[in-house]
């Protein structure tokens, strides 16, 4: 027999909206729920299947189900703009929306200047192509976390960050400049595994779709 189908989860935020999704469908989560220290959880469908739940970190996400250790995976847009390429991105799961924005200190026309626009970011790939689309060469930086504060200590004109409710750019004195495009979480799929596991998947996905509306 098949092993269960294999679900990597990005740990979190994310997370917490899929194990309520799943719990809503009927799905005992129990183990996800009393979890502890453990990162592969057994979970129960209603009619009795099972499946197992990885829990990793979102770029890890991509890495299993790209090379399929794991058949399916829950990550959010930002990551699969920014580190995705070879797997079917199958649904768009509605939770976890936000948006990529480019922001800057509050007040400031960051494009007035003449020299090459200072971008930081933990988006690389997105800035880049964000910018490139606008026909502008800009100077990428690449930051960890807490881009914020590049802006205010000088290091950069823009941030190209996530935005959820705003807070963090307004109690930091910035500003957005515009928007670059909306995120939400979304149910990726291995190629191989939608191939030999299709109505496994497309049950599970189906089930997801109507939970969600
Ligand atoms: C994200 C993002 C912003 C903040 C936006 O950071 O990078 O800093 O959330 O949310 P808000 O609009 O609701 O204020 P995260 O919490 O992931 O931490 P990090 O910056 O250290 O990566």
């Amino acid at each position: 027999m098949n092993r269960p189908l294999r679900l990597a989860l990005t740990k979190g935020r994310l997370e917490k909206d899929t194990v309520a999704l799943f719990d809503g469908l009927g799905y005992d989560c129990d183990a996800l729920h009393h979890k502890g220290r453990r990162l592969i959880l057994p979970v129960t469908g209603p009619q009795g299947e099972q499946l197992e739940v990885v829990l990793a970190k979102a770029a890890d996400v991509i890495t299993y189900v790209e090379n399929g250790v794991c058949d399916l995976g829950v990550v959010g847009k930002d990551t699969i703009l920014e580190n995705g390429v070879s797997f079917y991105e199958i649904a768009d799961l509605g939770f976890g929306r936000c948006r990529f924005a480019v922001a800057a200190k509050a007040g400031e026309n960051p494009y007035g200047g003449y020299g090459q626009l200072r971008v930081a970011t933990k988006y690389p790939k997105v800035a880049r192509r964000f910018f490139e689309q606008k026909g502008m060469d800009v100077d990428v930086i690449r930051i960890e976390g807490s881009v914020e504060l590049a802006p205010l200590l000088g290091l950069s004109d823009v941030i190209v960050d996530i935005v959820e409710t705003g807070a963090t750019l307004r109690e930091n004195g910035l500003a957005v400049v515009e928007d670059v495009t909306e995120i939400s979480a979304r149910l990726i799929v291995n190629v191989a595994s939608l191939k030999l596991r299709k109505q496994e998947i497309e049950t599970l996905a189906g089930r997801l779709g109507e939970g969600i509306r």
